[in-house]
């Protein structure tokens, strides 16, 4: 059924779990997520990044996501990941997304906060959510999405720039009524090059000055035991894409691999994908859910 993300948030935070929020640009992603969350029974979120407008449009792909949520036997809400315009936020809003993220964290603080604010408002109007971004998330060389571009986190010497100011979050969180907050402490967008420099600290000092559910970005490909201290201090959405992406194309390179037809038929790629993804997507939730 489809549900409001805070109304994910809200039951996460108080029971200090996290939910997975899965990018699904093809209907294998959104069929291998939905079939996770419903063997799991646990609340999933599906989200279209406008970084995968290369792939496919929002509105393509918005009604699916729709549809699939609907029909889910587990709670989902439906996002927009990454907005960078106000046109493409209110697209979502209008397409009947459940929350969208404005994220201007690569503009100057003020012009984030005055953006962000203009969103708020007309999302709330429609009762729809908002997540932001104060801080920055690394992008890696190497899978961090077309048209994001690198600054894998080799390219800075200081990181304290990057990572979220605490008294600064609390400042933009009242100022703007956002409902979630993005966070940078460390994690990158894409295949992690080089172990991540995590601040997993940062989370408290944040929750300590503003107590609103936290998300994480670049979340897969993190370890098992980073998750369970980012969730524990404060994370309540994941965000997670490129590595249950990965899991889809080897199983698809093994599948090419392993035939001795004179054929190949896309049908059986297009299964596998799904079957890859939805145990990469399963094996991350058992981490992130309610025990
Ligand atoms: P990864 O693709 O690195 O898992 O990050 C996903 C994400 O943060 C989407 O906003």
């Amino acid at each position: 059924m489809l549900v409001t993300l805070s109304e994910l948030l809200k039951d996460a935070k108080e029971e200090k779990y996290a939910v997975g929020a899965f990018n699904v640009p093809n209907l294998e992603a959104i069929r291998g997520v939905i079939q996770a969350a419903e063997e799991l029974e646990s609340p999933v979120i599906l989200q279209h990044a406008e970084v995968h407008e290369n792939l496919i449009g929002l509105e393509e792909i918005g009604p699916i996501m729709l549809q699939y949520a609907k029909a889910a036997k587990v709670p989902v809400a439906v996002h927009l990941d990454h907005g960078a315009s106000y046109e493409m936020c209110v697209k979502a809003i209008r397409l009947g997304f459940t929350s969208v993220m404005y994220d201007a964290s690569s503009k100057e603080y003020e012009l984030n906060l005055e953006e962000t604010k203009e969103i708020v408002k007309i999302a709330h109007a429609a009762g729809v959510s908002v997540e932001a971004e104060l801080g920055h998330i690394f992008t890696s060389a190497v899978g961090g999405g077309e048209g994001r571009g690198s600054d894998s986190s080799d390219d800075y010497e200081d990181l304290e720039d990057v990572y979220t100011d605490p008294d600064l979050a609390r400042k933009f969180v009242e100022a703007t009524g956002v409902d979630c907050l993005a966070i940078g402490f460390g994690t990158v967008h894409g295949i992690y090059l080089k172990e991540p420099k995590l601040d997993l600290n940062r989370i408290l000092q944040i929750k300590e000055k503003i107590d609103v559910p936290f998300v994480m970005h670049g979340g897969s490909g993190v370890s098992e035991e980073n998750y369970r201290t980012a969730i524990k201090n404060g994370i309540c959405k994941i965000n997670y894409y490129t590595y249950m992406n990965k899991a889809a194309g080897k199983a698809v390179q093994e599948c090419l691999e392993n035939n001795t037809e004179d054929a190949v038929f896309f049908d059986e790629l297009s299964l596998k994908a799904t079957a890859a993804m939805k145990d990469n997507v399963k094996a991350a939730m058992e981490i992130f859910m309610k025990p």
